[in-house]
């Protein structure tokens, strides 16, 4: 028998052909039920994966632990980031889907990042809904062409738009296929970031 899977987490399967898998990964403070709507409304009948992240911050739950906010413990990111791509692995098996297109926001946009700098063949593309430079240095594996969405709130408090231009630079450097939207908009996500998400989707082949 195949060993339970590590992190807590809602499997939806697909009830549509032919689409990725998403995985959807909350923000601080979110969990694994969060992100569903958004992910039945961005890809309606693709498979769903949401695992809910294992460090606690005052209650909180995230993907890794930082030391203020914007300010990661970057070997703690290095790890989580290890073990979420080996738990994707096992749910990819457990669920038989195939490679899925990261959905992340916030701090869960970020851990997505993460897996894109280490492991980026875990996933078939990723949306990243307000992301910033995850790790203290550049990609470490050729990203070979991965489409990524990246969509920036030009009033975002939280996340500098600034710096996920440099995410989006040090990605596309890396060989990512970057589109980078910005909206005038803060943290919070919009009907602007919903629709780009869905519309780059369709244009990569990767949804409806
Ligand atoms: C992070 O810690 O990943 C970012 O600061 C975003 C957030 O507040 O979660």
């Amino acid at each position: 028998m195949a060993a339970p899977l590590q992190f807590v987490h809602s499997f939806e399967p697909a009830s549509r052909p032919g689409l990725s898998p998403l995985l959807l990964l909350h923000g601080t403070g979110g969990n694994e039920d969060d992100l569903l709507p958004i992910g039945r409304i961005i890809s309606p009948g693709a498979a769903l994966l949401s695992p809910r992240g294992q460090v606690m911050e005052c209650g909180m739950p995230r993907f890794f632990r930082r030391l203020a906010e914007g300010v990661f413990d970057f070997e703690d990111v290095h790890r989580r980031a290890e073990e979420l791509a080996d738990f994707i692995a096992a749910a990819r098996d457990d669920y038989q889907i195939s490679a899925p297109v990261a959905l992340g926001y916030s701090n869960g946009a970020n851990i997505a990042a993460a897996i894109l700098w280490l492991r980026p063949q875990t996933f078939a593309g990723a949306i990243l809904f307000r992301a910033m430079v995850p790790l203290d240095r550049g990609p470490e594996a050729s990203l070979d062409g991965l489409p990524v969405l990246i969509t920036s709130g030009l009033r975002d408090s939280i996340i500098p738009v600034q710096n996920s231009i440099r995410l989006a630079g040090l990605l596309s450097a890396a060989g990512a296929k970057i589109e980078h939207k910005q909206f005038p908009v803060g943290h919070e996500l919009s009907q602007l970031d919903i629709v780009a998400a869905q519309h780059w989707l369709a244009h990569n082949n990767l949804g409806a």
